[in-house]
């Protein structure tokens, strides 16, 4: 009954819910916090590294497995082999989508409350003591509050809900269209209004000139962690995306347009947060706080001269931030939907009501953990961290390790050429044509380097060595 698949409709519409996917906390929450651990400038040029040698052969990987199968993540895997081990994949890659998803899906609702803070003025405060502290308590007494962080969750989940029922063109692939040329608009005008501000010159400094003193073998595994997760890869959203790809999309291309777009991004995140902090004289290595707690501080400070303008900085920051947000809930929702629906033959409406159901019961499970339910630790991590923790640096590793091994030695290489090339392999021809050259570079990156660079990120993200 739900057998005829919907494709995306337009090129354009490709990029767009794809790098919906990829830009999200990961580039505006996620890599200021990395950056600003690990040193700046000499992190990024590391991160640049990263995305060229393991995110886009990987993101090519899963876009073939997408395109070749035309299906959901666990029927893909079985599609390409039969091997009950390979099979399991899929399997893993939709269990993690749930689990990142009901985390995800708090921190997006946070991204709704300080939204609705801005508009009603709720940031410009009277402080009587450090103007942090304020805005520590706001954020603070927040997420300790029961009712209001599930209902925020809960008001994110429902936003997701409403676009994945209208499908894959009308839902995704219009909503994308609208979306992210609204953020990219935005976060020039911020970058705009941050290279104005006292701090620039610091601030741009930090983040552009490499200072390789601060580099530590751990800098290099929070940087290929961060192509991870920024670039949406190892949990299904880009193979499932890709199984709505024509079959004339060129996947290099898409996969280099993609990875340009999420790493200018996360860029002019940098360009808007440092100079910003340095204007007030906080530390950049201000940790998970930086955008909900030192962000509104901010704001406040650099603008104070104009509370239009903080009001209006504000505000835009905010709707930045949701739409990067939702573009990316939306995948993430997508592969376990598309799962649901394909696997048990249910209508799309009655497999989103399932899932949302879920993420209702697990996104409040995890809202409460930083309040009412935060008795409940799992060596001394709460919920939400465990969640997060699990999903990151134990299933992100694994799920990309175990991709880039199926498809460097056990996919058939003549489909990979053909998905890759978008031309069929040759193999008389001796004359190597510059994609034949590319697609071999991707396999011995396949093969080789990336399961090795991810064995050394496993193994150190759990202290193992
Ligand atoms: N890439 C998104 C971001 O930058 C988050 C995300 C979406 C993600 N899908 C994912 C992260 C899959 C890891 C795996 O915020």
């Amino acid at each position: 009954m739900n057998n005829e698949r919907n494709n995306f409709r337009t090129k354009i519409g490709i990029i767009f819910a794809t790098a919906g996917s990829a830009v999200g906390l990961g580039n505006l929450w996620r890599f200021p916090i990395e950056t600003g651990n690990n040193g700046g400038g000499a992190f990024l040029m590391i991160y640049l590294i990263a995305i060229i040698f393991i995110g886009l052969p990987l993101m090519i990987a899963e876009f073939a497995i997408g395109r070749s199968t035309h299906a959901n993540i666990a029927t893909a895997y079985k599609k390409l082999s039969n091997n009950r081990f390979w099979n399991k994949i899929g399997y893993i890659g939709v269990f993690s989508a749930t689990i990142i998803t009901s985390y995800y899906l708090v921190v997006a609702g946070w991204t709704v409350f300080y939204l609705i803070e801005a508009l009603s003025n709720g940031f410009s405060i009277e402080v009587t003591g450090g103007l942090e502290d304020a805005y520590t308590d706001i954020f603070s007494n927040f997420i300790a509050n029961p009712f209001l962080s599930v209902i925020y969750t809960l008001i994110f989940i429902l936003m997701t809900h409403l676009i994945i029922v209208k499908g894959v063109q009308k839902g995704i692939e219009k909503s994308s269209k609208i979306m992210m040329p609204m953020l990219f608009i935005i976060i020039m005008i911020l970058a705009v209004c941050s290279i104005f501000t006292p701090g620039a010159k610091e601030g741009l400094t930090f983040l552009f000139k490499p200072n390789f003193n601060k580099i530590t073998t751990a800098s290099l595994l929070s940087a290929i962690g961060q192509c991870f997760y920024s670039l949406s890869l190892a949990m299904g959203c880009l193979c499932t995306y890709a199984s709505y790809f024509k079959k004339d999309v060129n996947l290099i291309k898409t996969a280099f347009n993609i990875s340009l777009i999420d790493t200018l991004i996360a860029i002019l995140a940098g360009v808007i947060i440092f100079p910003a902090v340095f204007s007030v004289g906080i530390n950049p290595e201000a940790g998970p706080s930086l955008i909900f707690i030192t962000l509104p501080h901010v704001f406040q400070s650099v603008f104070g001269f104009s509370p239009v303008l903080v009001y209006i900085v504000s505000i835009l920051f905010y709707v930045l931030l949701i739409l990067a947000t939702l573009t990316s809930a939306i995948s993430l929702y997508e592969v376990m939907t598309a799962f649901i629906s394909e696997t048990y033959n249910i209508s799309r409406n009655k497999a989103t009501i399932i899932i949302s159901i879920t993420m209702v019961l697990l996104g409040s499970f995890c809202a409460l953990s930083m309040g009412e339910l935060n008795w409940i630790k799992i060596c001394d991590r709460n919920i939400f961290d465990i969640f997060d923790f699990v999903s990151s640096n134990i299933l992100l590793p694994i799920t990309g390790m175990l991709i880039c091994l199926f498809v460097g030695w056990k996919m058939d290489k003549d489909l990979l050429y053909k998905q890759i090339t978008n031309k069929s392999r040759n193999t008389k021809d001796r004359h190597l044509t510059f994609q034949a050259i590319l697609y071999y570079c991707i396999v011995f990156l396949l093969r080789y380097i990336i399961p090795i660079a991810i064995a050394i990120i496993f193994i150190d993200g759990l202290g193992i060595i």
